[in-house]
């Protein structure tokens, strides 16, 4: 039996299903947060199942009770679905992870040990400035290109630093010490696809797109052009590398925020693959200008060195590893059900 309690909000999302069993497998006692309910399946792996607004009072009042150890925070409005609503995405994105992050100070105050806050980043926070600039640019370190396009991009550049100022910063004129009880880590991911989920309102989600239609031989167009790249991951490495992040030791974390990546094939190499797995698949090309200079203000590569440095990350599944061992066996299996 474990005693690591852990909320996880956005459970009900494409990270949070995956993340939700993982943890479940290793015994943790887990409190998710969704504005959507969970599967039968999915709340019975869960001491308490919150259907609610993370931007809600009442929410973060039913889980103080808890002596929470960990926060995932997954909740969010993608990339997409920001720039349809840039205010709610705001809100949503800003107001709902400082409610969480007082939630984790307020407890890590009551319980003397840091509750850890986990929070996914995101290559969204990079802004590179045009195209030219992004076809000669070496793998963006943490640092570079700090200007992102999009309201979300935005939005979790400045949640990496609200989580730094509760860990190291908070209320540094108070007589008596108020950091140290929030223990913030983010990772920056790349483009994620999972074999059991099709995603919604992000901006990457051509390639998953791509790879579900086909598997249900239906015709696609995909929004951005052919020479498109960014990096992408497989579901499995993004739940192994919250984990990793979330297990390393304080003391080996060099910084709060850490890029992640796995590879970073062109759209045309992903329809490569897809039509080499189903010879049938109808992928066209029919870009959308506003969703394509999103993507072309996000990085080819980015460079994780310090992540495989500090805490040993690396991803398993390489660009045909995600495909043969991972994505092709569980889609077709999941559609052939
Ligand atoms: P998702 O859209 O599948 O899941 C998000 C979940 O959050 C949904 O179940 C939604 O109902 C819930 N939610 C949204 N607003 C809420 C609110 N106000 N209160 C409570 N719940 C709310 O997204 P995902 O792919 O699982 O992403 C999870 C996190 O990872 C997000 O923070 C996202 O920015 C980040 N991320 C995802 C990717 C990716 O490619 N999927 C890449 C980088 C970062
Ligand atoms: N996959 C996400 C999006 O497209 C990137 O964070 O919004």
């Amino acid at each position: 039996m474990s005693n690591r309690t852990v909320v996880i909000t956005g459970a009900n999302g494409e990270i949070g299903h995956l993340l939700l069993e993982t943890l479940s497998a290793a015994k943790a006692t887990i409190i998710a947060v969704d504005l959507t309910p969970l599967s039968e399946y999915h709340t019975s792996l869960c001491e308490e199942v919150i259907v609610g607004d993370i931007c809600d009072d009442e929410v973060i009042r039913d889980i103080e009770k808890y002596d929470i150890n960990e926060i995932f925070h997954l909740a969010a409005i993608l990339s997409t679905s920001g720039e349809k609503n840039p205010e709610r995405a705001h809100h949503i994105n800003v107001d709902g992870t400082m409610n969480f992050l007082q939630l984790a100070y307020r407890i890590g105050k009551r319980t003397g040990n840091a509750v850890k806050m986990l929070f996914p980043s995101t290559i969204a926070a990079y802004g590179v400035p045009n195209l030219s600039i992004k076809n000669s640019a070496k793998p963006a370190k943490e640092l570079d290109f700090t200007s992102p396009f999009t309201m979300y991009g935005i939005n979790k550049m400045y949640n990496e630093q609200l989580g730094r100022y509760y860990s190291d910063c908070y209320k540094r004129l108070s007589p008596t010490k108020e950091s140290g009880f929030v223990d913030f880590r983010a990772l920056r991911f790349p483009g994620l696809i999972s074999a059991f989920t099709i995603p919604t309102g992000g901006t990457s989600d051509y390639a998953p797109e791509m790879i579900h239609n086909a598997a249900q031989h239906k015709p696609y167009a995909c929004f951005v052009r052919p020479d498109a790249t960014i990096p992408f991951m497989a579901m499995p490495d993004a739940v192994k590398a919250l984990l990793g992040l979330a297990a390393a030791p304080l003391s080996a974390l060099t910084q709060r925020v850490y890029n992640v990546t796995s590879f970073s094939p062109s759209a045309a190499n992903i329809a490569e693959m897809v039509t080499s797995e189903f010879p049938e698949a109808l992928i066209t090309f029919e870009p959308q200008q506003q969703r394509q200079e999103i993507i072309d203000s996000w990085p080819a590569e980015v460079d994780d060195s310090q992540a495989r440095k500090d805490w040993n990350w690396h991803p398993d599944f390489s660009f045909t590893a995600t495909f043969k061992d991972y994505l092709i066996p569980n889609i077709r299996a999941h559609y052939a059900k």
